[in-house]
């Protein structure tokens, strides 16, 4: 559990975006894409949910990549190398399911581009043709460009500044790819405004379109409740039925209404700790 590197990716416009790679041989061994860890930075933290966004099996290590949202995220970024994290558990959720489908878009948006990235990899190496479309706010705040170009057929960046790529949002390039040409899979990570975008623009399209969910977590196990989120109707806890869900089905309104909840509380504990 102990930090080896850790690495600014990003820090700009109150966005501060950090890549740590941590000592975890037994999750390395074991993670699939599309897996996350729950961890804590000190003993008297909260538990958080963060993608392994890559694995070393031969140095035993798992990349993690984080913005800075809150509390534990402050404090994680903060983390020195060489400094141990008090826990960490995983992988925890189903993987992705990789298979041949055919033409695959992924769409990142924000840190959500750090969570496309093992999918990516993964779904190159099924035979899968990879288109990638990232997008931020502006050229500074864009992570893994060179990376994903690497691991996909087609790179598409999308800046809402247009100060670099192509201006405009990530679902506007989204719905050209499918005007031009029929996609087997769409799979989005993001706000939940963009997973949102993204769901309604494929759904004409009738495109299979899976959402990686941040719901808020806790346990990480199913027993609490805490990331129960509505999809098609049902009632499903995202840490353990997902974190993939089918995107048309999912209750968006309910989801960003849960996840705002603790958000005028947060920032007072950061004013607090004076992170
Ligand atoms: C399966 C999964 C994988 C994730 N992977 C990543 C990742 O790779 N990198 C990354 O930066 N983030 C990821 N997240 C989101 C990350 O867990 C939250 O940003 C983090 O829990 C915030 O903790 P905090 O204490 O710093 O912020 P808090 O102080 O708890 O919250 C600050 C703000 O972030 C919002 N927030 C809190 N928790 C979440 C959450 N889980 N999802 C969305 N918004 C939240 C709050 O509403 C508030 O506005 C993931 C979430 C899930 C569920
Ligand atoms: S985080 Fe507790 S049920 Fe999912």
């Amino acid at each position: 559990m102990k930090v080896l590197n850790k690495e600014v990716l990003t820090e700009n416009q109150g966005v501060r975006v950090v890549k740590l790679i941590i000592l975890a041989p037994d999750i390395a061994r074991k993670a699939k894409a599309g897996q996350f860890v729950v961890l804590m930075v000190k003993e008297e933290g909260e538990r958080i949910p963060l993608t392994i966004v890559n694995t070393d099996i031969v140095k035993g290590t798992i990349t993690i990549i984080a913005q800075e949202a809150g509390f534990t995220t402050k404090l994680l970024a903060r983390a020195a190398e060489g400094e141990s994290l008090y826990s960490i558990v995983g992988p925890l959720g189903h993987p992705t399911e990789i298979k041949k489908y055919g033409k695959v878009i992924l769409v990142g948006g924000g840190v959500g581009i750090a969570e496309i990235y093992p999918v990516a990899k993964a779904m190159k190496q099924a035979g899968n043709f990879v288109t990638a479309i990232i997008g931020s706010r502006s050229k500074e705040l864009l992570i893994l460009e060179r990376e994903l170009k690497e691991a996909c057929d087609e790179l598409i960046v999308m800046t809402d500044d247009g100060s670099y790529g192509r201006k405009g949002f990530v679902t506007e390039a989204l719905k050209e790819l499918l005007e031009k040409s029929k996609q087997d899979l769409v799979y989005a990570v993001g706000p939940i405004p963009m997973m949102k975008a993204v769901s309604m623009v494929t759904k004409p399209f009738g495109v299979h379109t899976l959402v990686s969910l941040n719901a808020l977590m806790v346990d990480g196990t199913g027993m609490c409740g805490c990331c129960r989120v509505s999809v098609g109707g049902k009632v499903k806890f995202s840490c353990v039925d997902g974190p993939e869900f089918e995107a048309s089905e999912v209750d968006w309104q309910e989801l960003q209404k849960r996840n705002s909840v603790y958000n005028e509380k947060e920032k007072h504990i950061c004013q607090l700790k004076k992170l």
